[in-house]
């Protein structure tokens, strides 16, 4: 039973604590993001979700960085600074929300 685990394990553990190695932006939104994002929780706009996500997309790639590395509260609810994943770098959270963004388009 331990060895269908292990890899499973290493793999989550590589997409949360290294930082530059595997800075992929999917990766990362895997590995927390996903959490309110792939499901739409606590009204976070679904990933892969057109409409939720066409008026932010609109407001240009600046301010959702910003939104995403700071937190904001808006009318669905409220992204927590970097999703509440602090350990993760700028870089990191901006390539997890390159991510979403490109998934949503
Ligand atoms: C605890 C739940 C939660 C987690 C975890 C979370 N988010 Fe969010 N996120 C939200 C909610 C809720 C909103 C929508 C807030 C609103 O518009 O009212 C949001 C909105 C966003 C937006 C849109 C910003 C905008 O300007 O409209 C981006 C980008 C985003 N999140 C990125 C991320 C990234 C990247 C991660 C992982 C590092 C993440 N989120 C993790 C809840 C979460």
């Amino acid at each position: 039973m331990r060895f269908p685990v292990l890899p499973v394990v290493v793999f989550c553990a590589a997409g949360l604590f290294s930082s530059t190695v595997m800075a992929n932006g999917e990766t990362i939104y895997n590995s927390g993001c996903v959490a309110c994002h792939g499901a739409g929780i606590a009204g976070a706009p679904r990933v892969g979700d057109k409409a939720a996500w066409a008026n932010r997309i609109a407001q240009g790639t600046k301010i959702i960085y910003e939104h995403a590395l700071k937190g904001f509260q808006g009318t669905a609810g409220i992204m927590p600074a970097k999703g509440g994943f602090t350990h993760l770098s700028d870089e990191q959270v901006k390539a997890a929300t390159d991510f979403m963004i490109k998934a949503s388009k």
